[in-house]
């Protein structure tokens, strides 16, 4: 992987989890080409390899998780160029968007533009206290261009997704709290993966192929008419029940014993 995005592995009981960070400190984790590029690999590849439970994303220090478009990448860029590095994060971020594991963002710090965009792709978000998050994207004379302003408008209401964009409000991590946008509040930064990794714990608990079909059922809700997300429903039920995990599950209770999942 390139030196973006640092991969590390963390073995728990329950499974294995992959701790992504964004490593471009001194840009504020600003996301340019390559990292872009290397999130989308990294996401097919955990998709790939059975091993990978769940994954946290993270930044480098304690000032930014993500700055947005690196700006500076951005100002020698052609109009073209603009367009072709859209395109880029719709079919990089999908990766990570349609990920079968669990995708928690980590916000060790700032979150704007489009690192606060890249956060909402993950399906969940925890918080240091210190974070601060907004779709900034109007104070630069453009909107957000890696889908906030579809996520943002799914999470909060209508009047308050267009409100956080037309003021390009920088939240605090309790006022995002309070709006649903994150999660979870670590007691401390310099904790924030430890205390993330152990938050989400009871999710490993879980059968992965259930894991799996419930996010895609969620995701399913977002997109459809409530007939077709019904059908979809039913259809990812049939995985679970077809599954080898469901039975481990009813002999574990059947025997006052923890399931043994093995996502099969
Ligand atoms: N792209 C590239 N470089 C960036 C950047 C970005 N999005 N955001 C910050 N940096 C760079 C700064 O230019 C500076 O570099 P320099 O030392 O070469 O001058 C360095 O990171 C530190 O930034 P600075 O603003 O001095 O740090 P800070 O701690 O005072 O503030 C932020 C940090 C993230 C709050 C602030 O930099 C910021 O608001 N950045 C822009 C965020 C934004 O509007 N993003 C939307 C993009 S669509």
């Amino acid at each position: 992987m390139t030196s973006t995005l640092t991969i590390e592995s963390r073995s728990l009981d329950e499974g294995t989890i992959e701790i992504w960070t964004i490593d471009r400190e001194p840009s504020m984790n600003a996301l340019n080409r390559d990292l872009v590029r290397a999130i989308g690999e990294a996401a097919r590849r955990a998709e790939e390899n059975k091993e990978v439970r769940a994954v946290v994303l993270t930044g480098r220090g304690q000032k930014a998780f993500c700055a947005g478009a690196d700006l500076k990448e951005r100002r020698g860029m052609s109009e073209a160029e603009i367009r072709d590095f859209l395109a880029l994060y719709r079919t990089e971020f999908r990766f990570l968007d349609k990920l079968s594991k669990p995708t928690v963002a980590a916000l060790n710090g700032a979150a704007f533009g489009g690192g606060l965009e890249l956060a909402l792709v993950c399906d969940l978000r925890v918080a240091a206290p210190h974070a601060r998050m907004g779709l900034t994207e109007l104070s630069l004379g453009i909107i957000p261009g890696a889908g906030g302003t579809q996520r943002l408008t799914r999470l909060v209401s209508e009047a308050k997704a267009k409100e956080l964009l037309l003021f390009s409000s920088r939240l605090d991590a309790n006022e995002a709290l309070a709006l649903g946008i994150l999660n979870h509040i670590t007691e401390a930064a310099d904790t924030l993966v430890d205390e993330t990794v152990q938050w989400m714990r009871p999710i490993l608990s879980k059968a992965p192929i259930a894991v799996g079909a419930a996010l895609e059922a969620v995701d399913a809700a977002m997109d459809l008419a409530l007939e077709d997300g019904l059908a979809a429903e039913l259809r990812l039920y049939e995985r679970t029940l077809v599954s080898r995990d469901r039975v481990e599950a009813l002999e574990a209770f059947l025997e006052k014993r923890p399931p043994r999942f093995e996502g099969r």
